[in-house]
């Protein structure tokens, strides 16, 4: 599905205006994420950080959360905005959560400066961990 310029512009200005909200006292990297529906609905996640570094939540597996418990499944677009100059890429574990709900997702992220970039979902990830249930075997 391609995304309209203007519909990117505001994507990308609900994960800016997500990423003023995330908690990063202890990397101080903000990140903001907005997540675009099939039906047209945005939802927003930021970064949490926690004392114990490693529970620290990424702003887009944020975004997914917020947009699983309000209903959507069906994803066409992310936009991701950090407090750094250049784009960040999502990490590793934010692609394979992303990846449950389709490989064709439109990535844009922006840094302070510059241009956004862009990438698919499947070129990002090109092999996915799925799950398939293994069958039992007699013992
Ligand atoms: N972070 C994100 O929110 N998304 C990413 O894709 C990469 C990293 C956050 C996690 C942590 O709070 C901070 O950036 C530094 O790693």
């Amino acid at each position: 599905m391609t995304i309209p310029p203007a519909r990117r512009r505001e994507l990308l200005a609900a994960a800016r205006q997500a990423s003023d909200k995330a908690y990063a006292p202890y990397s101080g990297l903000r990140v903001g994420a907005a997540l675009l529906s099939r039906a047209g609905d945005v939802f927003v996640g930021a970064n949490v950080e926690n004392a114990s570094f490693g529970l620290t939540l990424c702003a887009e597996r944020a975004a997914v959360a917020a947009a699983v418990a309000a209903g959507a499944r069906e994803f066409v677009a992310l936009a991701i905005a950090a407090h750094s100059p250049v784009p960040l890429s999502p990490c590793g574990a934010c692609r394979q959560v992303l990846a449950e709900f389709g490989r064709d997702l439109l990535i844009l992220s922006a840094g302070t400066k510059g241009r956004p970039r862009a990438w698919r979902l499947k070129d990002l990830l090109p092999q996915a961990f799925v799950f398939d249930r293994p069958r039992r075997r007699a013992r």
